[in-house]
C-alpha cells in the first residue's frame, strides 16, 4: 500500500512553543489550588446554611452507616452514567456482597424525551431482569434506587428532580418526584416492585465501601459526571429541619460539580468556554465539565480544532471527524496516554483509524498526546481539591479517612489516581498520607442495597 504523504506546505510552528502555549493555559500551580481549595471549603460551609448556593449540600436522610453484618437480598437500580443497570445485591453479613446484575443502554430517544418513555424504559427493564432471574414476586420486592441528578431529597423515598446533568433533557420530570414516577410506571407494568429508597450514586459509594471499611467517611464518582458525599454532623448543617437524628450524623450529597458556577477561581479557558457555549446546559456544572468523562475529549478535541484552524497542527487539514463535537471519546485519551511506543504509534492508529486525520506526522503525534495529558492532569488536580476541601471541611485532615471513588475516569484513566494524589500532596504536606484513596467498584448499586437494607 501506498504510504500517504503530506500534500500541503505550511510553515511548523516550532513544537516547544506550542505546547508552552499550552502548558500556560492549562497548567494549575500550586498557589491557585490553595486558593481554589480555601474557596471550596467555604462554599461546602455556605450551602449547608440554606438552600440556594451554588454547592446545593443535599441531605441523603441517610444517617446510619453499615457495620457489615447487614444480610439480605435487595433489588438495585442504577441511573445515572452511560448505562443503566439492574441488580440483585445479595448481603452475606461478614463484610461479603454478592451481585447478579444486567447492563442496558439508555436509548437516546429516552434520554431527552418524555418523562414517561423514560421511567416506562426503567419498569421494563426490572421487569426483563426479575423475569430472566426467576425471582419471586409474591411480596413486593424492596428496590434501593440509585438516580444519580441533583434531587430535593425531602425523604428517603421522596426526591424532586432539580435539573439534569451529564447529557439527560426529559424537560417534564424537573420538578417531579422521581420515585413517584419509577412506582407509577412499575405499577403501568404491573411489577411488584416499590422503591424504598433514592440514593445518590456518591452516597451508594461511599456506604458500600463503608460495608466492609468502617473508616470511609467519603464516597466520589469520577465517571461520566462527578460528585461528592460526605459524612456530616447534623449540628453542622443549619439548614436541617427534618427533626433529631439519632446517630447525630447525616450524609450529604454535596452536588460538587456545579462548584464555581459563577467562575470566580477554577481557571475557567477559551476551549472550557467553547465547550460549554455549545453543550445543553450551558453556565452549569462548571466542575464537573472540568473534571469528568463527558467532557474531556471535548476539550481536547476544541484544542485541536483550534490548532488546526490556525494551521499549526495536522498541517492545517482538520477532518469531518475532527470536527464533530464529541467525537473524540474520553476513551482515546486513555489510550493515548498509553501510547508508550517512541513512535507513539498507537496514537497515530487512533488519530487516523478513528479520528481520520490524514497524516498524523511524530510531531502532531506528541503535541496531541501533550493536550491530553495537560488536559486530564489538569481534571485529576481539581478533583483532588474537592477531595481536600472535603476532608478539611469534615475536620479529618489529621484524623484521616478512607475516600471511596467510583467512576471509569478513576478506574481506567490511567495516572489519575497518583495525579490526585500529587496535588492533595501539594496541598495537604505529610497529612496527605491520611487520605487513602479506594476504588469503590460497583459501589452505586451495592450501596443501594445496602441502605434498602438499613431502612
Ligand atoms: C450529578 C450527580 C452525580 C454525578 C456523578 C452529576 O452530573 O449531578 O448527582 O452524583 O453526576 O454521577
Amino acid at each position: 500500500m501506498q504510504k500517504p504523504t503530506r500534500k500541503y506546505t505550511y510553515r511548523e510552528v516550532d513544537e516547544s512553543e506550542v505546547v508552552s502555549a499550552l502548558e500556560d493555559i492549562f497548567v494549575i500551580r500550586p498557589q491557585t489550588l490553595r486558593n481554589i481549595c480555601k474557596h471550596f471549603v467555604n462554599e461546602l460551609t455556605l450551602g449547608l446554611k440554606e438552600d440556594g448556593h451554588t454547592l446545593k449540600m443535599i441531605p441523603s436522610y441517610v444517617s446510619r452507616r453499615p457495620n457489615g453484618k447487614e444480610t439480605g437480598s435487595y433489588l438495585a437500580l442504577d441511573l445515572g452514567g452511560t448505562n443503566f443497570r439492574v441488580c440483585e445485591v445479595y448481603l452475606e453479613g461478614d463484610s461479603k456482597v454478592r451481585l447478579t446484575q444486567k447492563k442496558f443502554t439508555i436509548p437516546d430517544y429516552a434520554k431527552c424525551g418524555q418523562s414517561d418513555v423514560l421511567f416506562d424504559f426503567l419498569a421494563d427493564s426490572v421487569l426483563t431482569f426479575i423475569t430472566e432471574n426467576n425471582i419471586p414476586t409474591e411480596t413486593d420486592i424492596p428496590l434501593g434506587f440509585t438516580f444519580s441528578f441533583p434531587v430535593n431529597q425531602t425523604a428517603l423515598d421522596k426526591g424532586y428532580l432539580m435539573g439534569w446533568t451529564k447529557g439527560f433533557d426529559c424537560k417534564d420530570t424537573v420538578g417531579k418526584d422521581v420515585v413517584e414516577l419509577l412506582n407509577e410506571a412499575l405499577a403501568r407494568k404491573n411489577v411488584k416492585v416499590h422503591v424504598s429508597a433514592l440514593v445518590n450514586d456518591t452516597v451508594g459509594t461511599l456506604m458500600s465501601h463503608a460495608y466492609n471499611d468502617p473508616g470511609t467517611f467519603v464516597g466520589v464518582i469520577l465517571g461520566t459526571g462527578t460528585n461528592a458525599a460526605y459524612v456530616e454532623k447534623v449540628s453542622a448543617i443549619p439548614k436541617w429541619k427534618g427533626g433529631p437524628v439519632e446517630s447525630g450524623e447525616m450524609i450529604i450529597n454535596c452536588e460538587w460539580g456545579a462548584f464555581d458556577n459563577e467562575r470566580v477561581v477554577l481557571p475557567f479557558n477559551k476551549y472550557d468556554q467553547k465547550m460549554d457555549d455549545e453543550s445543553n446546559n450551558k453556565g452549569e456544572q462548571t466542575f464537573e465539565k472540568m473534571i469528568s468523562g463527558l467532557y474531556l475529549g471535548e476539550i481536547v478535541r476544541q484544542v485541536i480544532v483550534d490548532l488546526v484552524q490556525r494551521r499549526v497542527l495536522f498541517g492545517g487539514i482538520s477532518s469531518p471527524e475532527i470536527e464533530t463535537p464529541y467525537k473524540f471519546e474520553t476513551a482515546y485519551m486513555s489510550r493515548i496516554e498509553r501510547d508508550h511506543s517512541s513512535d507513539l504509534l498507537d496514537t497515530k492508529l487512533v488519530l487516523q483509524e478513528l479520528l481520520n486525520v490524514p497524516y498524523p506526522a511524530p510531531r502532531d503525534r506528541r503535541i496531541v498526546r501533550r493536550i491530553c495529558e495537560l488536559v486530564a492532569t489538569r481534571a485529576a488536580r481539581l478533583a483532588a481539591v474537592g477531595v481536600a476541601a472535603v476532608v478539611t471541611k469534615m475536620d479529618r485532615v489529621g484524623d484521616g479517612c478512607t475516600v471511596a471513588i467510583d467512576g471509569s475516569v478513576y478506574e481506567h484513566y490511567p495516572h489519575f489516581g497518583n495525579r490526585m494524589k500529587d496535588a492533595i500532596h501539594e496541598l495537604l504536606g505529610m497529612f496527605e498520607e491520611n487520605v487513602s484513596l479506594q476504588l469503590g467498584k460497583d459501589g452505586s448499586s451495592v450501596g443501594a442495597g445496602v441502605i434498602a437494607a438499613l431502612a
